[in-house]
C-alpha cells in the first residue's frame, strides 16, 4: 500500500495529549490529514484551535475511547485510515502504583480493542508510543534495543505486554507493519509556545516542575537524591526535544509503509545530563534562578539511563537536531505564555 499524504487519514490516538499534540503538527505540516481519538482524561480540547492556528488545519477530532470497540467501528467505517499513531495511554508511574488494574485495562485493554478494530479495518501500519521504561534497571549503558527488559511498575508492564502483543501479531500476519518507538526522557514544546505540556496537578517529571518554579507556581524544585554514583550525584537521563521526537514519527511512519513486521527503536539523543545540568540549562535558556532543595531519593528511581540512538538513525534517516538549552528555552517559552497551561 502506498502512503498517499492528503487522500487517507492518519488516526493519531491521544492527539490532545503532549507528544501526540506536535506530532499532529508535524505531521500536517508535511501534507498529511489527521483524525484524532481522545476521551480528554489527560488533555484540554482547546490543544486543537492551537494546532490550527500553527499549522491552518483543524484536525478532524472524535472525542471517545480506546477500550470502546462500538466506537472504534464506527470510526474505521467513517473514515479512510491508513496508518495509525498510537499515543492513548495513561502515562503517572506512582499512580500505575496505586491503581495497577486502572493502567491495565486503559492501557493493555484499549490497546487490543483498538489493534482488533483496525484488523477489522484492514490498518496495518501502526507506530506505537512506547518508553524507555521497557528496560528497567539498565544492565549497561547506553542502552540498546537488544537489551533486555524488564519492567519495574505496572506502567512500564502495559508497555512491555503491548509490545509482546505487536511482536506476536506481526508474527501472526506478515502483512502488519509496526515500529515501536522507545521513547527517553521528553521535554520542551513548539518554539510558537502555542502547544506545550501542560500536567494535571503536580509535575510528576521534572522539567515541567522546574518551569512551574519559574513562572512562580511552585516555590522550589526538590531534587530527588545527590548520592547517586554519578557525576554530581543527581540521577543521569537522555532529555529529548518534543519537536525531534515528533519529527522521529513522521520518520518511523514513512518506514512503516517501506516495511512489515515488528521494529522497536529507541528515540533519544544518547547525551547524559543531570539534575543539576539541566537546572544549570534552564537557567541559562531562561535567565531565571531555579530554587532548589535536595531531598530523599525518590522510591524506584534509577541512576542513570540513556540510549544508544544508532538504530534509528539507520532505520529511520533520523536524528536529533535540538540540545539542552533549545529544549529549555522553548519549554520556558510555552510556560511564559501559558503560566497556566491550557486554562
Ligand atoms: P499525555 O497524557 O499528554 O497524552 C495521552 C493522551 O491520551 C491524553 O490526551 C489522554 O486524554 C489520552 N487518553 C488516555 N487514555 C485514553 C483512552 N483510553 N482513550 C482515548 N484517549 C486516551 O501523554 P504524553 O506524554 O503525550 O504521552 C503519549 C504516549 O507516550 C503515552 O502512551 C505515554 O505512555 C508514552 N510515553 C510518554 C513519555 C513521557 O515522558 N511523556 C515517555 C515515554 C512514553
Ligand atoms: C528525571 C530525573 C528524578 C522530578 C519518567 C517515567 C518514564 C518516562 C519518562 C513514560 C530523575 C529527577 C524529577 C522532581 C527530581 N515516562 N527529579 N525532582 O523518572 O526518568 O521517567 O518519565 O514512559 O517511564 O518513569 O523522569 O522527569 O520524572 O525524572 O529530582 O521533581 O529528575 O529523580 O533523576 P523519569 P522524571
Amino acid at each position: 500500500m502506498k502512503l498517499n499524504p492528503s487522500k487517507d487519514f492518519l488516526l493519531v490516538t491521544g492527539g490532545c495529549g503532549y507528544i501526540g499534540s506536535h506530532t499532529t503538527v508535524v505531521l500536517q505540516k508535511a501534507g498529511f490529514q489527521v483524525l484524532i481519538l481522545d476521551n480528554l482524561k489527560n488533555s484540554k480540547p482547546k490543544v486543537l484551535s492551537r494546532i490550527q492556528e500553527i499549522t491552518g488545519q483543524r484536525p478532524e477530532f472524535v472525542e471517545g475511547d480506546i477500550r470502546d470497540a462500538k466506537g472504534l467501528e464506527a470510526l474505521f467505517q467513517k473514515y479512510r485510515v491508513s496508518a495509525c499513531l498510537h499515543f492513548a495511554g495513561l502515562k503517572a508511574v506512582g499512580e500505575s502504583v496505586e491503581q495497577p488494574l486502572n493502567y491495565y485495562e486503559n492501557n493493555v485493554q484499549g490497546s487490543l480493542q483498538l489493534f482488533k478494530a483496525m484488523k477489522e479495518a484492514g490498518v496495518k501500519r501502526l507506530v506505537f508510543s512506547s518508553s524507555a521504561t521497557v528496560y528497567g534497571q539498565p544492565k549497561s549503558l547506553p542502552l540498546s534495543e537488544s537489551a533486555s527488559r524488564q519492567a519495574e511498575n505496572p506502567y512500564g508492564q502495559t508497555k512491555l505486554m503491548i509490545e509482546h502483543i505487536l511482536e506476536d501479531l506481526c508474527r501472526s500476519d506478515l502483512d502488519w507493519s509496526v515500529m515501536s518507538l522507545r521513547y527517553f526522557n521528553p521535554v520542551g514544546a513548539h518554539p510558537s509556545g502555542m502547544i506545550g505540556e501542560d500536567p494535571l496537578g503536580i509535575p510528576n517529571n521534572l522539567m515541567p516542575y522546574i518551569s512551574q518554579v519559574a513562572v512562580g507556581r511552585r516555590k522550589k524544585l526538590q531534587v530527588f537524591g545527590n548520592d547517586y554514583p554519578t557525576s554530581d550525584g543527581t540521577g543521569i537521563r537522555d532529555y529529548i526535544h518534543v519537536m525531534d521526537l515528533a519529527e522521529g514519527h513522521l520518520a518511523a511512519l514513512r518506514a512503516a509503509f517501506e516495511s512489515t513486521g515488528f521494529q522497536a527503536l529507541n528515540l533519544g539523543t544518547g547525551k547524559a545530563a543531570s539534575v543539576l545540568e539541566l537546572v544549570q540549562a534552564f537557567e541559562q535558556a531562561s535567565g531565571v534562578k531555579i530554587d532548589y532543595e535536595i531531598v530523599q531519593r525518590r522510591p524506584g528511581d534509577i541512576a542513570e539511563c540513556w540510549a544508544d540512538p544508532r538504530l534509528a538513525r539507520e532505520k529511520l534517516n533520523w536524528s536529533c537536531q535540538r540540545g539542552l538549552i533549545e529544549m529549555c528555552a522553548d519549554s520556558w517559552n510555552w510556560q511564559q505564555k501559558n503560566p497556566q497551561g491550557y486554562d
